[in-house]
């Protein structure tokens, strides 16, 4: 059941459960280090950890203190240096940031302030409050940078900070690859409360029959093929004549049956190219997780239409790591997939474009202004994606050369005309 169902107060308290788990992630990963390491940058790709947590604020204070709730801004004289179009990420940390402390008070006070707005809010009427939305947005912001933060805890150097129990083991899968078959399946959606406007709207795509893994590309798989002549993905550590992986500062033994992670779209391209196959399509990839032969209908997960939980798939930083093959059974789709959600993002070989009856919402630099732009696509989440940012509708985007971000990938081929019958 999707929560815009569910009655005002029980989404109300949804919502306040939502900031607050987010809230409480955006601590853990912002306390688990010292002043220096929240100002210092430890990337020209990434912010200060600092600039993050002060933007999660300062985004929160734009939509939901001054629009949703009409009232005077805390800090209108920042909205400037927490403008990611303003300043690239190189150049945040020469910015007059607010410190540490100061960001700690200000998202403080932000906070107070929504969860009044929140009582406040009828949850219906305008679009920007119907079903909670601009509340779920900024639930989403605060969880994608949480993410990036915890990109930017797998670049820093020093002794780990970070700890997790290690995810569940995996099993043998039935089968390398299933076949898709041909027809249309519904992309997208129109009906998701909390969906973001490049996920809007629902619509069909006609789709060819193709294979697709079963499994996301594996460390072993990948390790093989760089004996040859592939470049090692990023943190991968030479030892000798393999390979070790340093994760979040634990320099530990390569896990071969984990899906491989810290792979660039080209090199994910390369590697499919080399296996004689490719990387599957956004549609693909999409009708893979979603569609219900039995039904033909589209599912919100591979699952089923329940959000998900820790027997289905591998999300909300539970564990630091991506999970064997085959851990999550109860996770797979109709049609034998697993893994599609959670564990790593999966570059998909399609560019960002809004689909057909786009609409920009609640603003055109959410989505717009990157379609068409040097991006690939990437989808289901990974490890350190948080559910409330994370269904099988929603779309992510990077450029293609980025290794810092937690993707990988798995193949998939064209079906042949012998192998339809
Ligand atoms: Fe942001």
């Amino acid at each position: 059941m999707s929560i815009a169902d569910a009655g005002t107060e029980a989404l109300r308290e949804h919502v306040a459960a939502q900031l607050r788990r987010a809230r409480d992630r955006s601590v853990v990963l912002t306390d688990a280090v010292d002043d220096d390491d929240l100002v210092r940058q430890h990337s020209k790709l990434m912010s200060p950890l600092v600039w993050d947590l002060a933007h999660i604020g300062n985004q929160e204070e734009l939509w939901l203190v001054r629009d949703v709730g009409g009232h005077e801004p805390v800090r209108e004289d920042i909205d400037n240096l927490y403008d990611a179009f303003q300043h690239p990420r190189a150049d945040r940390p020469a910015l007059p940031l607010l410190n540490p402390a100061e960001a700690r008070g200000y998202v403080r006070e932000v906070r107070d302030k929504v969860f009044d707005v929140l009582e406040r809010s009828p949850l219906e009427g305008r679009r920007l409050e119907t079903g909670g939305f601009a509340f779920g947005m900024i639930v989403q912001h605060e969880q994608q940078h949480d993410e990036t933060m915890l990109a930017t805890h797998q670049l820093r150097s020093g002794a780990p900070v970070l700890h997790s129990p290690a995810p569940p083991p995996g099993r043998a899968l039935p089968a390398a690859e299933v076949l898709v078959p041909a027809g249309p399946f519904t992309m997208g959606t129109s009906i998701e409360a909390w969906a973001l406007d490049n996920e809007r709207p629902a619509h069909d795509v006609h789709v060819d029959a193709f294979f697709i893994d079963t499994a996301p590309v594996t460390n072993a798989a990948w390790a093989y093929r760089v004996k040859a002549d592939l470049t090692a993905p990023r943190f991968w550590v030479r030892d000798g004549t393999g390979f070790l992986r340093n994760r979040f500062g634990h320099v530990e033994p390569l896990a071969p049956d984990e899906p491989v992670v810290h792979v660039c779209f080209h090199e994910a391209l390369a590697y499919a190219t080399w296996a004689g196959r490719r990387l599957p399509t956004e549609a693909e990839w999409e009708k893979a997780a979603r569609f219900d032969p039995s039904t033909g209908r589209s599912r919100r997960f591979p699952w089923g239409d329940e959000d998900p939980g820790v027997e289905q798939a591998n999300l909300g930083q539970r564990h630091l790591s991506p999970a064997p093959v085959g851990a999550y059974p109860a996770g797979a789709s109709p049609l034998g997939v697993h893994q599609l959600i959670g564990d790593v993002w999966e570059w998909v070989d399609t560019d960002f474009h809004g689909y057909p009856g786009f609409e920009a919402f609640p603003y055109r630099e959410y989505s717009e202004v990157f379609f068409g732009g040097d991006y690939k696509m990437l989808r289901g989440g990974s490890f350190g994606t948080d559910p409330a940012a994370c269904r099988s509708t929603f779309r992510n985007w990077d450029h293609p050369i980025r290794r810092q971000i937690f993707a990988g990938f798995r193949c998939a081929r064209d079906a042949g005309p012998e192998e339809l019958a």
